[in-house]
């Protein structure tokens, strides 16, 4: 049966490459707002309405807004047991590779080791010029809020209330361009958000280093987690795997057995409480 964990733990225990792709879903039990389904909203916008360059370009400090507000929501959660079973696997297992939509940083904050981890979509904590031409970034600032105009995402909240800015009755004051932070190499353009808006590009090099992983054996598991899998090419590498033959196993809350062909595993439920179970061969328990 396709949701047979024991099952599953015997492909496991034969597998010398896993790679994983995951999704919002992974995070979800640290408390933090899926892109898609209850948690898309933010306001009245659909939440991938303002991951894009338009967006930005039309409003920027609506965008850095919603951006700060999720920067401030990963900052003050942590990672969960899902997060520690992945980077626990990779610890042990050399032939791992662990490719994450997430932006919040919490398998760098689970320990996952950083040379089995690829970010397809960047980082919250990194920042970029929004000046196509300008190469300025800088990485991993925490810093909470940003800057002054940016403070109503990071307003302190009394236990059993909700933060004003979520709120769309509450209309905001328009934040102009010359209260948010410039580059400081161009000084003409913005600092933006380092992550991978619709329509953007993802980072070339990484990909092609995924690409060469993929080909330089044959992979034996990929671990579909937390995803939609909506987006590409993060929801291409399933499909690519499927073609190939290798066994997809996907920990989702709607995962759905009927998808399954002979050798695929699905298994429904939170990822967090799902993934620990599901690796103890390899990582032990937690
Ligand atoms: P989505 O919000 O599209 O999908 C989240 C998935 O996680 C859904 O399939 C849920 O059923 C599942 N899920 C929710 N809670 C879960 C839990 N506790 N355990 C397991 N599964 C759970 O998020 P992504 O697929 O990550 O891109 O979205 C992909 C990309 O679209 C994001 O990286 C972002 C977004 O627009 C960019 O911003 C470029």
């Amino acid at each position: 049966m396709s949701s047979d964990i024991a099952a599953f733990h015997a492909v496991l225990r034969r597998a010398k490459r896993i790679l994983a792709v995951c999704g919002a879903g992974l995070s979800a039990s640290s408390g933090l707002p899926t892109f898609r389904g209850a948690g898309g909203l933010w306001r009245n916008y659909e939440s991938t309405s303002l991951a894009t360059p338009q967006a930005f370009a039309r409003d920027p400090g609506l965008v850095w807004l919603f951006y700060s507000y999720r920067r401030h929501m990963a900052l003050g959660v942590s990672p969960n047991d899902g997060h520690l079973a992945l980077a626990k696997l990779a610890a042990s297992q050399p032939g791992f590779l662990c490719l994450t939509q997430n932006v919040d940083n919490l398998h760098e904050r689970a320990g996952h080791p950083e040379g089995q981890l690829r970010h397809l979509h960047g980082s919250l904590f990194d920042l970029k010029c929004s000046n196509a031409r300008c190469d300025w970034i800088e990485h991993n600032n925490q810093a909470d809020p940003l800057c002054p105009a940016l403070a109503p995402a990071s307003a302190p909240v009394q236990a059993g209330q909700k933060l004003r800015l979520l709120d769309p009755a509450h209309k905001l004051d328009h934040i102009p361009e010359s209260e948010l932070p410039h580059c400081p190499k161009c000084r003409t353009g913005l600092k933006r958000p380092g992550v991978v808006w619709f329509g953007e590009q993802l980072d070339h090099r990484m990909l092609a280093g995924v690409d060469a992983w993929i080909h330089d054996g044959p992979v034996d598991i990929v671990l579909v987690v937390g995803t939609s899998s909506v987006v590409y090419p993060a929801a291409g590498y399933a499909e690519l795997a499927r073609s190939a033959g290798t066994s997809v196993v996907t920990v989702n809350l709607d995962a759905d057995t009927s998808e399954c062909r002979q050798g695929d595993f699905a298994f429904a439920g939170d990822a967090a409480s799902l993934l620990p179970e599901l690796l103890e061969p390899v990582i032990g328990k937690l």
